[in-house]
C-alpha cells in the first residue's frame, strides 16, 4: 500500500473577472496551503473490480466510485501511459472539509496522480510521468487541483491553474469554521455573475499586490487588512448565515475573517493559536452546525510518504 498526503488551501486573495466563453472565469488568485490535510492510499488489485473506501471527521458524503476526483485522477494516469483500465483500491482519510471552498476534493486528485504515477511504474506497467504532465493532468481534472499538488504560495492566472510559487515569511495562524452544509462552487460563480448583471456586483479586483507585500513582510497585520474575495458577496447572498459567523469570529479577536474561496467555509487570520482557539470556541458556541479547526500555512504540496 503506497499513501499520500495533500493539503487545503485558502485564497489570500481572489479576483475574479467576468465569465469567459468556456464558462470559466479569469482570476487573480494568491493561494496558501493549509496544515490540514486528507491522506490517501492507493494499491493495485489483481483483475478485480476498483473500490474505494472513505473515513474520518469529514467522510460524511464523499462519493467512492468513479466521480470522485481522485478515482478520476488514477483513471487519468492510467490512461496517459496506455494501461486500460487497472483495478485499484483508495482508502481516503478525510480531514478537509468536503464542499467547503478548502479545495479538498482537488487535494485529493493531487495525492491520487503522485499514487498511481508511483503504483504503476512500480508494478512495471508505465513509465513515470513528468512533473509536467502531471501538472497537466491535473489542470484537466479541476483548477484548484495543480495548487494543491505544488502547495506553499502561489499565484494563480487563467481559471487558477497557471501557478508561479510567491515569497510568504513566517507562518500564520487560522481559524477555520466548517459548515453543515456546503456550497456548490459553479452556483457561487453563477451568482457573481447574477449579481453584476443586475449591477449589484462587486467589480474586479485584479490586483493581488497588498497580499503580495504582506506576505514578503511576513506582517500578520498588513496579510489582515488586504485579505479580499470577490466571491465574498455571491456566498453571502446564497448563505446569509455567512455573515453571522464572519460578524461572531472578528468580535472574538480575529483580525480579520474571510469566506474562504467559494465557501462556505470562513477563515479567520489570528495573532496566535490562543485567539483562534477563542474564535472557534465562540463561532461554534454561537452557530448551530458549525465546526472549528486550527490550521496553519503555508504547508507543502501533495507528497508520498
Ligand atoms: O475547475 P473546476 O472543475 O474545479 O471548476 C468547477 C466550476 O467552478 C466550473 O465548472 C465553473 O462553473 C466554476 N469556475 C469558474 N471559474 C474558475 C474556476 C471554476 O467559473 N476560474
Amino acid at each position: 500500500m503506497l499513501t499520500a498526503r495533500a493539503h487545503a488551501k485558502v485564497n489570500l486573495h481572489l479576483g475574479v473577472d467576468d465569465v469567459r466563453e468556456d464558462g470559466y472565469h479569469e482570476l487573480v488568485s494568491v493561494f496558501q496551503s493549509l496544515s490540514i490535510m486528507d491522506t490517501l492510499s492507493m494499491r493495485l488489485l489483481d483483475g478485480e473490480e476498483s473500490a474505494m473506501t472513505v473515513e474520518g471527521q469529514y467522510a460524511e458524503g464523499v462519493p467512492v466510485d468513479c466521480s470522485n476526483l481522485a478515482w478520476r485522477a488514477v483513471d487519468a494516469v492510467a490512461a496517459h501511459m496506455g494501461i486500460s483500465c487497472p483495478a485499484f483500491e483508495l482508502n481516503l482519510i478525510k480531514g478537509i472539509p468536503a464542499a467547503g471552498g478548502m479545495a479538498g476534493g482537488s487535494a485529493d486528485a493531487a495525492a491520487a496522480l503522485l499514487l498511481a504515477n508511483r503504483a504503476l511504474t512500480d508494478a512495471g506497467l508505465g513509465f513515470a510521468l513528468s512533473e509536467k504532465t502531471l501538472f497537466s493532468l491535473a489542470a484537466d481534472l479541476g483548477s484548484d487541483v495543480p495548487f494543491t499538488l505544488l502547495g506553499g504560495t502561489a499565484l494563480g492566472l487563467g481559471r487558477g491553474e497557471v501557478l508561479s510559487p510567491m515569497l510568504s515569511r513566517g507562518q500564520f495562524r487560522w481559524a477555520i469554521i466548517t459548515n453543515a452544509s456546503g456550497l456548490s462552487t459553479p452556483a457561487v460563480f453563477r451568482k457573481i455573475d447574477a449579481l453584476r448583471a443586475a449591477g449589484r456586483g462587486v467589480d474586479p479586483h485584479m490586483d493581488a499586490s497588498a497580499v503580495a507585500a504582506a506576505l514578503i513582510a511576513g506582517d500578520v497585520y498588513a496579510l489582515a487588512a488586504a485579505l479580499h474575495n470577490d466571491l465574498q458577496p455571491a456566498a453571502l447572498s446564497l448563505r446569509p448565515d455567512l455573515r453571522k459567523i464572519l460578524d461572531t469570529g472578528e468580535a472574538a479577536g480575529a483580525l480579520r475573517g474571510i469566506v474562504s474561496g467559494s465557501g462556505p467555509t470562513c477563515a479567520f487570520l489570528c495573532e496566535d493559536d490562543d485567539v483562534a482557539g477563542e474564535v472557534i470556541a465562540q463561532v461554534t458556541a454561537d452557530n448551530r452546525g458549525t465546526r472549528g479547526l486550527l490550521a496553519q500555512g503555508p504547508a507543502p504540496g501533495a507528497s508520498l510518504f
